[in-house]
């Protein structure tokens, strides 16, 4: 540090304007940041003030949350005012307690989670095909956002045009339900875009997808939702993962880290999923 070198000052330089185009790269996002998520990390690292930091991107702009922040207004299977209190303070300092505790008590399927084949099949959940179950190779590796065109669901002709590459294993499907802000809205919407069941059945048969992403709370259609969830689960090699959060990063290929909980005997979870650039 005392002994500042030219040499040193230079690649200094290279290092901030490296430093810079990233953080430029991720200013730059496709779909409108929703109001009050921006990352503000940058100028709240500066004070030393009581207002705690919400991110979107962490790391210079290199590992983004596409997982939702859970909420009492986001939006619940047939509910017009959104999920509800789901948290509830058992404790508190304000009344004597030595510490804030608090209870959590939510549906498995709410908010960003997981489906396994326990979801749809009497016989796996029987057998036990939970969450504790699930392969976290396929929850963790290699994927592709991709933009499906909006003016569509998800049905084969649409999954032949997206010309994914075999060898793909994982891929987040961004549709027209990140454009209107679907997850963003109290009131749930049964005409959110998803899978019909001949695309779920395209995919199941021509790709070597294993981890189905979509951005909200079913990955198919309203009408079909619940053949799409057989056709995808049945082989019990695919996982699901629901109202991701996928507004404010580009297409393309990431590291995609979805890690659900431990939840023995649950159909379900919530899931921390994140896309880490490569
Ligand atoms: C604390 O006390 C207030 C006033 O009695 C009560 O309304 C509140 O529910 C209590 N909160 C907790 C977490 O015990
Ligand atoms: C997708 O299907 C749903 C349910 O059939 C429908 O309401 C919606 O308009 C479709 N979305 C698009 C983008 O075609």
């Amino acid at each position: 540090m005392a002994k500042t070198e030219p040499k040193n000052i230079t690649s200094l330089l290279l290092l901030v304007s490296l430093l810079l185009s990233c953080l430029s790269t991720a200013s730059t996002a496709t779909y409108p940041t929703i109001p009050g998520t921006a990352d503000t990390s940058i100028f709240a690292s500066q004070n030393d003030n009581l207002i705690p930091v919400r991110r979107e991107v962490y790391g210079n702009g290199r590992i983004f949350d596409i997982t939702h922040r859970y909420t009492s207004d986001m939006p619940w299977h047939g509910s017009d005012n959104g999920l509800g209190q789901f948290l509830w303070l058992q404790a508190s300092m304000k009344n004597g307690s030595f510490a804030y505790i608090s209870d959590l008590k939510i549906s498995v399927h709410a908010g960003t989670h997981v489906d396994t084949p326990a979801n749809f099949f009497e016989h796996y959940f029987e057998a036990g095909f939970d969450v504790d179950t699930l392969d976290l190779e396929v929850l963790n590796g290699p994927g592709l956002l991709i933009d499906v065109p909006r003016d569509t669901n998800i049905t084969a002709d649409v999954m032949k045009s997206l010309n994914i590459p075999k060898g793909i294993r994982r891929v987040l499907f961004r549709t027209l339900n990140t454009h209107r802000g679907l997850m963003f809205k109290p009131q749930f919407d049964t005409s959110f875009a998803g899978f019909t069941v001949d695309g779920a059945k395209w995919l199941v048969e021509n790709t070597d997808i294993k981890l189905v992403g979509i951005d909200y709370l079913s990955v198919g259609v309203w009408s079909e939702a619940i053949p799409t969830h057989l056709i995808f689960l049945e082989s019990r090699e695919i996982i699901l993962v629901e109202g991701l959060k996928l507004d404010n990063v580009n297409p393309g290929i990431y590291s995609v880290h979805c890690l659900p909980l431990r939840l023995l005997g649950s159909e379900g979870s919530p899931v921390r999923c994140i896309l880490i650039k490569r």
